[in-house]
This record gives C-alpha cells, sequence and structure tokens, in this order.
C-alpha cells in the first residue's frame, strides 16, 4: 500500500501530498541531469545537500520578509512546503555572464555585468524552457504586469541576499533560477518563493580559484558534485566543517 499519495515527479524531486489540507511533502532525490535530460546520473548524496541548502536560504530569505513557501524540514530528504499555483515561468537572475547568456550573446564567460540582468523561460520541458519576453508572459496569460512588477522585485531581493551570503564564505554568485507560485486569498493572490535554492540551480565559482561549485560541474564532467555542493554546504556552516564525507549518519537531523 502506498504511504501517502504522489501528487508529481519532476527530475530531481517528488512532491507528495502533505499532512494538512494546503500542504505538500517535497522529497529531494540524488538524480541530476542537464541539457533537458540528455544527461543523467544519480550522485549520491544530492539530494540531501540540497534539501538542507534549499532550507538554510529560505528560512534566511524568510527571516528578511521574502515570503517562501517553506515551512520545515521533516527528516533528510524532505520538507513540508505551502502548496501554491505555480507560475510557469523559469526566472533567472544573472551577475555574470555564463551558460546561454555567453553563447546566445557571444558575451565572454566570467565578464562581470553591468547590473543584474533577469530573463524569463517558459517552463515547458518539450519546448526546452524557451527564452521569452514579457510580451508573450503577458499576452498568454502565464502572469500579468503585477505579477512580474512583483517578480522582478523578489527576484532582486533574492539576489540580493544569496550575492552576500556567498560572497561571505568566498564564493561569487554568477546566476541562478528561481520559482514563484500563487497563494489565493478568494480572488485576491500574492506570490511566494517557491521550489527550490540550491547548488542545482545557481552557478557558484569560488572568488580567489574560480573553481566551480555548482551543476556545472556535473554538466561539465568536471568531477564530483557531491565533494562540490557539501563545500558550499561546509562553508555556509550547514554542515560541521570537521564531519567527514556526506553519509546518511551526518545528516540524520
Ligand atoms: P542558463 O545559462 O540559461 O542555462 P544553462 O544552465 O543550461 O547553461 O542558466 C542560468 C542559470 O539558471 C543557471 O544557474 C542554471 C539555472 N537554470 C536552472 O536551474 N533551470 C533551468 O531550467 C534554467 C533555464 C536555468
Amino acid at each position: 500500500m502506498a504511504r501517502r499519495k504522489k501528487v508529481y515527479e519532476g527530475k530531481a524531486k517528488i512532491l507528495y501530498e502533505g499532512p494538512e489540507p494546503g500542504t505538500l511533502v517535497q522529497y529531494f532525490k540524488d538524480d541530476a541531469t542537464a541539457f533537458n535530460a540528455q544527461k543523467k546520473d544519480i550522485i549520491d548524496g544530492k539530494g540531501v545537500l540540497n534539501n538542507r541548502l534549499s532550507e538554510f536560504f529560505m528560512v534566511g530569505l524568510g527571516n528578511i520578509g521574502v515570503p517562501t513557501h517553506f515551512i520545515k524540514r521533516l527528516n533528510m530528504r524532505e520538507q513540508l512546503i505551502r502548496a501554491c499555483e505555480i507560475v510557469p515561468l523559469e526566472i533567472i537572475v544573472r551577475n555574470v555572464a555564463a551558460g546561454t547568456l555567453s553563447t546566445r550573446l557571444g558575451i565572454e564567460e566570467g565578464t562581470p555585468l553591468p547590473r543584474p540582468i533577469i530573463e524569463f523561460c517558459y517552463k515547458d520541458d518539450k519546448l526546452g524552457d524557451p527564452l521569452v519576453a514579457e510580451e508573450h508572459i503577458i499576452a498568454f496569460g502565464w502572469a500579468n504586469q503585477q505579477d512580474l512588477d512583483d517578480i522582478v522585485a523578489l527576484a532582486l531581493r533574492v539576489n540580493d541576499f544569496m550575492s552576500g551570503c556567498m560572497m561571505a564564505v568566498g564564493i561569487k554568485l554568477v546566476d541562478f533560477k528561481i520559482e514563484v507560485g500563487r497563494i489565493w486569498d478568494n480572488d485576491m493572490h500574492s506570490l511566494i518563493l517557491a521550489d527550490e535554492i540550491s547548488p542545482d540551480s545557481c552557478r557558484l565559482w569560488d572568488i580567489e580559484t574560480g573553481k566551480k561549485l555548482d551543476k556545472d560541474v556535473f554538466r561539465r564532467d568536471l568531477g564530483s558534485l557531491t565533494d562540490a555542493y557539501t563545500e558550499v554546504a561546509r562553508r555556509l556552516g550547514v554542515l560541521p566543517t570537521n564531519s567527514g564525507p556526506v553519509t546518511r549518519p551526518t545528516l540524520i537531523n
């Protein structure tokens, strides 16, 4: 008999029905995918690290007044979250040129941008999450102008917070992706930060050496992804600095 009802399964996470209406349990898998799931692997311990790191960022953001879906961490791989209606956009914030910005516009990777640049991609795996303009978003009803204004303000607050956290531990926040969801109160809605914030959806470079500490380690076969994420977690104080390799007992709470 199933322990609980699965609501959705994505590439890196599973959502189950939560214990109370309006809640969900978000389970972090060890699966890593890149290039729209053309490259796949199981990375031992990745889900455990992302659960902890996403908790760390969501709690920190909550403490400075950014509304998030995070309620509490339940165990090594699961957290209790508020259910929301996901806006079908991947919201990308960039501080330094990398990835598709570099290839699309011919700007060398590592070039600092004159200001944070926000991009929107339409969330559709079949289409490969294409870059879209605000015009498309509003014309097709994925979000309205007020939502977009709120999303930009929220994304910039997340960028300031995350950049500061990372800078303090010698890491440059090159770019990252967030998702937001709607919470309804009768016919009014507000937006909250949803999904996850982890090295799976950020580019993180060591300030001194330029070493990559994010999913590009997997995308570009640069070494152990678990080692890179463990290093991020240790520097942020999410894992004790003297603990051994990421094993189940280390992260039991
Ligand atoms: P981007 O450079 O556009 O794409 P790619 O990672 O394929 O080169 O990505 C910018 C940042 O946003 C990067 O940190 C990865 C993250 N991102 C996701 O996590 N998921 C996504 O679906 C997209 C489009 C980006």
